[in-house]
């Protein structure tokens, strides 16, 4: 029988193995036996981990990547929530006017629904990625007013009770604040935001309706203008639920100090908030110096999101640089995911475990 100091040492270290396996900097017995060598994946997921927070953990994917075995196994094991980064977009959903098309929605919806996962719903009004018979002509307001209602209507009724949110609207304002000059701000004017949430709330009265962009982490005047329109809205009663931030951070550009009283001012209007496409790319190559600044980021703005009431949840903007949109449109930058291109973690998934841990 051991002495009395001996089981508290013994009580001791077995509460540090619990702390180390949770916090993924060892593996629990369970996950050693499915482990590749150099291929070490802790047993507990990022989902479980955020869920012990009642936040969610997510990834974007696409419909092209879901043939790579090796990579819907660690998105359908590590994730509670899902993005189509491409499928419920406009031009894949209404690609003639009319005609609707749901295959790569229903494609990555019924793949996490499979997984017991969750999906954001990706985006209803957007200037970017809409079909060719809606930029090739001009249309009046009260035409443009009659394609919009029913595009985001029977959009969110085909997914009506299968989704947790809808990015009603993306990117709907400039750097400086002002309205983004779309052809559904030309022709309807600023109103076109409240109509189309509240479209969307009458196809499906549960879903959260977010508004979503880019370069608002910080407090600053595209973050303003967020701020002000959604108390603008809360006054007026119109069903706004949440504000997505991107976070397409750059390593270049500095971290968003300002991140975490901003997500805070926006739950003062009683309005939850979501890191909604998280990437942190760099300029290549990468250096352990450049990936131990980016897994600070990713730390750093994952504890953000925890420390805020109301801050939902965080998304990555795919899980691995094998699928980055950033090689494609920021040459020479890249490196931007948790996971390198052969699907290995990086010291950024270690270091969103610990802020989770
Ligand atoms: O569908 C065509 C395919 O037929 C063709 O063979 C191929 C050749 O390049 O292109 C395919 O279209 C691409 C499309 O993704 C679907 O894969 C476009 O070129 C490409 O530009 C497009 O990129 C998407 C981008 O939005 C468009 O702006 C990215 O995958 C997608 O991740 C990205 O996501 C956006 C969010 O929706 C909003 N926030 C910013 C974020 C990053 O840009």
């Amino acid at each position: 029988m051991p002495s009395t100091a001996a089981r508290t040492r013994l009580r001791l270290a077995g509460a540090l193995a619990a702390v180390l396996v949770a916090a993924g900097i060892v593996s629990g017995p369970a996950a050693q036996a499915h482990e590749r060598p150099g291929h070490a994946t802790p047993r507990t997921t990022l989902a479980d981990l955020a869920q012990r927070h009642g936040r969610y953990f997510g990834s974007a994917t696409d419909n092209p990547e879901l043939t790579d075995a090796a990579y819907t196994k660690i998105l359908g094991r590590e994730f509670d929530m899902i993005t189509p980064g491409n499928g419920m977009k406009w031009y894949a959903t209404e690609p003639q006017q009319g005609v609707f098309d749901w295959t790569a929605g229903d494609e990555i919806v019924d793949l996490a629904r499979g997984h017991h996962q969750r999906v954001r719903a990706h985006t209803l009004v957007w200037h970017s990625q809409l079909p060719d018979w809606l930029t090739g002509r001009e249309w009046t307001a009260d035409e443009l007013r009659a394609v919009l209602k029913k595009h985001i209507q029977t959009e969110v009724r085909h997914y009506r009770g299968k989704v947790y949110s809808w990015d009603v609207v993306n990117e709907a304002f400039n750097e400086d604040g002002t309205y983004r000059d779309t052809v559904f701000y030309r022709t309807l004017g600023p109103g076109y935001i409240a109509d189309a949430l509240r479209w969307a709330h009458e196809a499906d009265p549960r879903a959260k309706l977010y508004l979503n962009d880019y370069n608002i982490e910080a407090v600053g005047p595209k973050s303003d203008a967020y701020y002000a329109l959604a108390k603008e809205l809360k006054a007026r009663h119109v069903p706004l639920d949440g504000i997505g931030l991107q976070a397409h951070l750059a390593l270049q550009y500095g971290y968003p100090t300002t991140l975490q009283d901003n997500l805070r001012r926006f739950a003062r209007l009683g309005l939850d908030t979501a890191l909604t496409e998280v990437d942190v790319r760099m300029l290549l190559p990468a250096t352990d110096e450049k990936l131990a600044q980016q897994a600070d980021w990713y730390r750093d703005l994952t504890a953000a999101c925890l420390a805020v009431r109301r801050c939902v949840g965080v998304t990555i903007w795919d899980f691995t640089d094998k699928y980055s949109w950033i090689p494609a449109v920021f040459p020479g930058e890249g490196a931007a995911l948790p996971w390198d291109e052969q699907l290995a973690p990086k010291p950024a998934y270690r270091a969103i475990r610990e802020a989770l841990s």
